[in-house]
């Protein structure tokens, strides 16, 4: 899978996305990942990638040109399934969302900043608008990397123990079931018996009804969906 992300500030993508499970699995050839500076592609003395609104309001408003001319850039060298704008009037981003992207052979993430983009930009080129939750953030970088993460981390080998991403929280709309590691007694507190006991189908069902206790009592909302 390869995942372009096209921002006007790179800096604030460089770290989160080569660390960790996300360096590893670049390491791996799982997944590459092309973070693009859109001020290479202002061709003024100034690199200015965005401009005043028209209508007045306070604000500015990323341009069309040099978004245009990078993603047609890219179009012309493969093809790709998705051109994705982060803002919080796109879709609600969800585990669903972030199934289906990994699935993906190429996707594009077009970070939004400023006041927003010109509306041509998420008419004529945009396919997926995602938000990652009702709030406003400073710009769309911190919600790439929320989508990239989510994404890579799903695709099989990008985490060690390929059971664990699938016993998640939300990969099957029920939130995961308590763990705990050693020591079995910490200040008083005893990790449950059976998880001592050794027999899997026992753990296997006080995981399952411990999973279904806490959505039922955290997040009712998913057991409705
Ligand atoms: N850009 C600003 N706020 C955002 C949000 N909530 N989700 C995605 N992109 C954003």
């Amino acid at each position: 899978m390869r995942i372009d992300i096209l921002t006007v500030v790179p800096e604030l993508l460089t770290s989160p996305l080569h660390e960790s499970i996300l360096k590893r699995a670049q390491e791996k050839g799982l997944v590459e990942i092309v973070v693009h500076n859109l001020h290479d592609y202002a061709h003024d003395r100034r690199k200015t990638t965005d401009d005043y609104p028209f209508g007045g309001e306070a604000g500015m408003v990323m341009k069309c040109e040099p978004v245009f001319e990078l993603v047609e850039k890219l179009q012309s060298e493969r093809r790709y399934d998705e051109i994705i704008y982060t803002s919080p009037d796109g879709a609600r981003y969800d585990q669903h969302e972030a199934n289906r992207l990994s699935t993906l052979e190429n996707i594009i993430i077009l970070c939004g900043h400023y006041k927003g983009i010109d509306h041509r930009i998420r008419e004529h080129l945009v396919t997926r608008e995602i938000s990652i939750g009702d709030y406003v953030l400073t710009g769309g970088e911190l919600a790439a990397c929320i989508i990239a993460d989510s994404v890579v981390r799903i695709i099989p080998g990008a985490i060690g123990d390929e059971a664990s991403a699938l016993t998640d929280s939300f990969q099957d709309n029920l939130l995961a079931p308590p763990v705990y590691t050693r020591p079995a007694e910490f200040r008083g507190w005893r990790v449950p018996d059976v998880l001592l006991s050794g027999n899997f189908a026992e753990i296997a069902k006080w995981q399952d009804e411990q999973a279904y206790e806490r959505t039922k009592r955290l997040r009712p909302d998913l057991l409705n969906e």
